[in-house]
């Protein structure tokens, strides 16, 4: 299957990026030490779907995620909703800075496809 690659550097501390894969969007978002903090600080048992945020990074500065609904399958706006990550305007699901499903009807995480990093690139595939 093709791999996509990406550079990076492109993406300055704070923004998203948005690539296609397999037809599916792929976000890649740059986050902040402020961002990964709160993203540690969440308490498990208040999750739907309870997920580390280290069970879903490599390096904790770039989380990288199918940018593809688990309700119905729209895809989620960034940079808002009500936990400061993700909101699909399709039903109200608010996905957290870690893509974890928050509030709405959502039922799981926005989905993490197999990636690699390394030399300033991510790989997706
Ligand atoms: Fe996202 Fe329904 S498809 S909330």
């Amino acid at each position: 299957m093709a791999k996509v690659e990406v550079d990076l550097a492109k993406i300055p501390l704070g923004k998203n990026l948005v690539v296609k894969w397999r037809g599916k969007p792929v976000f890649v978002r740059h986050r902040t030490q402020k961002e990964i903090d709160e993203a540690n600080r969440v308490d498990l048992s208040a999750l739907r779907d309870p997920e580390e945020d280290s069970a879903r990074v490599k390096d904790p500065e770039w989380l990288v995620m199918l940018g593809v609904c688990t309700h119905l399958g729209c895809v989620p706006i960034g940079e808002s909703g009500d936990y400061g990550g993700w909101f699909c305007p399709c039903h109200g699901s608010h996905y957290d800075i870690s893509g974890r499903i928050r509030k709405g009807p959502a039922p799981l995480n926005l989905e993490i496809p197999e990636y690699t990093l390394g030399d300033g690139k991510l790989v997706v595939g």
